[in-house]
């Protein structure tokens, strides 16, 4: 009786308060309503996001062609100007323009000490410096000395050479250095399994590897699936001395200062690369089969860039982190666009990323917090993982407070609609979120797959930031699209940039057609400079998804978009996801897992269809957190993750909640799993069920769980 007197007090209180509030921000906005239409302008930013950012230039009834209508701008001008058409080029052109400016930054690590948690047990965490910085004109002395070095240690011009290493200041400094010498570099994901790194090392016959102190010890078994490498150089840890005992004999281990300080030495000249020359064999991991050596040359990255400083407004007083992985052809190209722009690049990785990161000792500060960072790349997520914690912090700080988060947020939301801001709540309700990265963070870039609308609204309207989506992939050396700056709209990728045409074409089979009302839609098909010229040894495949027309290369995507009135796109499905049930339905089984992804209980989620059956189900991840929380509410407790994944009571709980999501977002009554199998092991690259990238290895999850599969639909 007592609590629920309390609770009935609370509730009125909050209920009287938020009334209040309410009531408040209703005289506020009429106080301030005509100065801020008059300070804020927010017609004119209703009139920017709608503004017509591509046109057709050709159309039949199988396909329609896109060329944006922005010309370039002043840096894609000037490089076109000064001829800098490689990749070597950059680096000399950017040293003349920043020369003692920073440029990459490492965050010092100066000890490791042992620090004892709550639950008695001990972890090792990191006590850190400031960021140590290198100037444009050390980077690119250090990546000359490297080129140099190589060939100090024999390597010869047509040699490839593999860099698999973490994403750090030595990266960059090791792939302009081969850049220097013309030699093709290969990128393979830290991420990837020991067949697919061994299949890339194999394929491209390289005889040196360079790698970290991290990931060297991988090399011990690796060593004898790959018999032609002869050398591993290692980028050193900042504490621990790299232990080079027990590998193949015969191969030699050099440290990565060793390799610079031969090059310093030598005289040996530069070789450099042409504009048709490939630059980078980049293996992308690929959601089935063995990785695929995607050609990249100076050209198509140098488009890219080109493209990219025309589309996002990076200006020089920027500061960027850099945590992605450097593998990942989008990271690579927004970290070239940094060196071009002259903006400082801080690198982090996740251990240390934020205060609270799992390395960072008790009371000290995250990577974030030193460095403040005003822009940085992020992969959906991550996005989503932040939106998430946002979430659970907002509820665990009590009702009162999470009501007028609410409130805030909803308030927030309409107003950015129209065009305004809100300076004011900004600063006192959504402040502390945008401290957690460093408190200057202006500008997300998001890319590698589609980002949520809800998500998307969530980091823009949270953290006060501008959230900008593009899509692309490796073979068009990532940005085909970017939104436009000033676009408010959430769910869509931007208009095609200013160096591709974007083509829609009919994919019957699935009825996605140019002519559909009351959007154009079909396979995405891209074509211009950016488009890579194939797979590195597959003829086979490369012909499958690439071909040429009026001089131009071309790539088939198959993503399925539509094009909306003001050249903008939006991914709606892809050619892979879509399975045909029993009764001929079509289900697009990534529509229906974006969807349930935004269930609180969904931590990763595969839905399966047979074409057999009439209905879907569904294998899920769950979170452990809300697990528990639903475990709680049935009245089921002291049971470890793997004994509530396997409670048949709780399954049917986490499918109620996926029914009811699923009909909350108007999904068809064959596309809501009519079963459910929770997971109780994380679905990681490793194990070889998702991509680097995170995403689903249908076949791989399907094969891993096909008995779970069979009693599902047996059930
Ligand atoms: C660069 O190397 C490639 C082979 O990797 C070769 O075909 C090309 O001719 C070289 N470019 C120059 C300018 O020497
Ligand atoms: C790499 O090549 C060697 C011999 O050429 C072979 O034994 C090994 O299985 C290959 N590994 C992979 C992963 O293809
Ligand atoms: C390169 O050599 C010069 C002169 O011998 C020396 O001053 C410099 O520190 C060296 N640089 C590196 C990176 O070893």
């Amino acid at each position: 009786m007592i609590v629920d007197d309390k609770q009935e007090m609370e509730g009125f209180w909050i209920y009287g308060a938020i009334h209040a509030i309410k009531a408040l921000s209703y005289v506020y906005d009429l106080l301030t309503f005509p100065v801020y239409l008059i300070l804020q302008r927010p017609w004119e930013k209703r009139k920017a996001s709608r503004r017509i950012k591509a046109r057709p230039i050709s159309k039949d009834d199988n396909q329609i062609t896109y060329r944006g209508v922005d010309s370039p701008k002043s840096m894609h001008i000037m490089l076109e100007r000064e001829k800098v058409d490689t990749l070597e080029k950059i680096l000399l052109c950017v040293v003349k323009m920043y020369g003692n400016k920073k440029c990459l930054g490492t965050r010092q690590i100066l000890a490791e000490e042992d620090e004892p948690q709550p639950n008695g047990r001990i972890f090792k965490k990191y006590k850190m410096g400031e960021y140590k910085w290198k100037s444009f004109s050390e980077v690119e002395k250090l990546a000359s000395s490297f080129g140099r070095g190589l060939v100090e240690l024999g390597m010869k011009p047509r040699n490839n050479i593999v860099i698999f290493a973490e994403t750090r200041a030595e990266w960059m400094i090791a792939v302009h250095g081969c850049f220097k010498q013309n030699f093709t570099v290969v990128t393979i994901y830290a991420t990837l399994g020991d067949e697919a790194i061994a299949h890339g090392i194999n394929e491209t016959e390289v005889d040196t590897v360079i790698t970290s102190h991290e990931l060297l010890p991988k090399f011990k078994r690796l060593l004898d699936m790959v018999p032609e490498v002869k050398k591993i150089i290692y980028m050193e840890d900042q504490l621990k001395p790299t232990s080079t005992k027990g590998y193949k004999d015969g191969v030699q281990l050099l440290p990565f200062a060793d390799v610079i300080e031969m090059g310093n030495k030598s005289s040996a000249s530069a070789n450099s690369p042409k504009n048709d020359d490939t630059a980078i064999i980049m293996y992308t991991s690929g959601s089935t089969g063995v990785p695929k050596g995607v050609l990249l040359s100076h050209n198509n990255i140098i488009s890219t860039l080109k493209a990219f400083s025309d589309a996002v407004k990076i200006r020089s007083d920027d500061i960027f982190l850099g945590f992605l992985p450097l593998a990942h052809v989008f990271e690579l190209l927004a970290e070239s666009v940094c060196l071009l722009t002259g903006v400082p690049i801080g690198y982090s990785s996740p251990l240390t990323l934020i205060d609270s990161s799992s390395k960072i000792q008790r009371g000290s500060k995250g990577d974030a917090s030193v460095l403040h960072p005003t822009c940085l790349t992020a992969v959906p997520l991550i996005l989503d993982r932040i939106s998430k914690g946002i979430n659970e912090k907002v509820k665990k700080s009590g009702p009162f407070r999470q009501a007028i988060f609410n409130f805030a947020y909803e308030y927030k939301l309409k107003w950015t609609k129209r065009g305004y801001e809100t300076p004011l709540f900004d600063k006192y309700i959504f402040g502390a979120a945008k401290q957690v990265l460093g408190g200057r963070v202006r500008l997300v870039l998001s890319g590698g797959a589609p980002l949520s609308p809800d998500t998307h609204n969530q980091v823009k309207l949270c953290l006060c930031v501008t959230v900008i989506q593009g899509y692309g992939l490796t073979e068009t050396t990532s940005c085909a699209t970017v939104m436009d700056t000033y676009d408010r709209t959430t769910g869509r990728v931007g208009a095609p940039t200013t160096v591709c045409d974007i083509r829609l074409e009919n994919w019957e089979e699935a009825g996605y057609r140019v002519k559909d009302h009351p959007h154009p839609r079909g396979e995405i098909v891209i074509g211009g400079d950016i488009v890579s010229a194939g797979y590195y040894k597959l003829p086979d495949k490369t012909k499958e998804d690439f071909f040429q027309e009026d001089g131009r290369q071309w790539f088939r995507t198959g993503d399925i978009g539509e094009f909306h009135a003001d050249g903008s796109i939006k991914i709606i499905d892809r050619k892979k996801d879509l399975v045909k049930l029993q009764l001929g339905e079509y289900v697009s089984l990534g529509k229906v897992e974006a969807e349930l992804k935004t269930c609180p209980v969904v931590e990763n989620i595969c839905v399966y269809g047979d074409a057999n059956k009439a209905y879907t189900v569904a294998l899920v991840v769950p979170n452990q957190h809300y697990l528990e929380e639903i475990a709680n509410n049935l009245g089921i407790i002291g049971k470890n993750l793997e004994e509530l994944c396997n409670s048949p009571q709780i399954e049917k709980a986490v499918l109620q909640e996926l029914v009811e999501q699923a009909r909350k977002c108007k999904l068809q009554r064959f596309e809501i799993p009519g079963a459910v199998k929770l997971c109780a092991e994380q679905w990681s690259p490793d194990m070889g069920l998702v991509t680097a990238a995170f995403k689903l290895k249908r076949k791989a999850v399907q094969e891993r769980y096909q008995h779970e599969i069979n009693r599902m639909y047996a059930s």
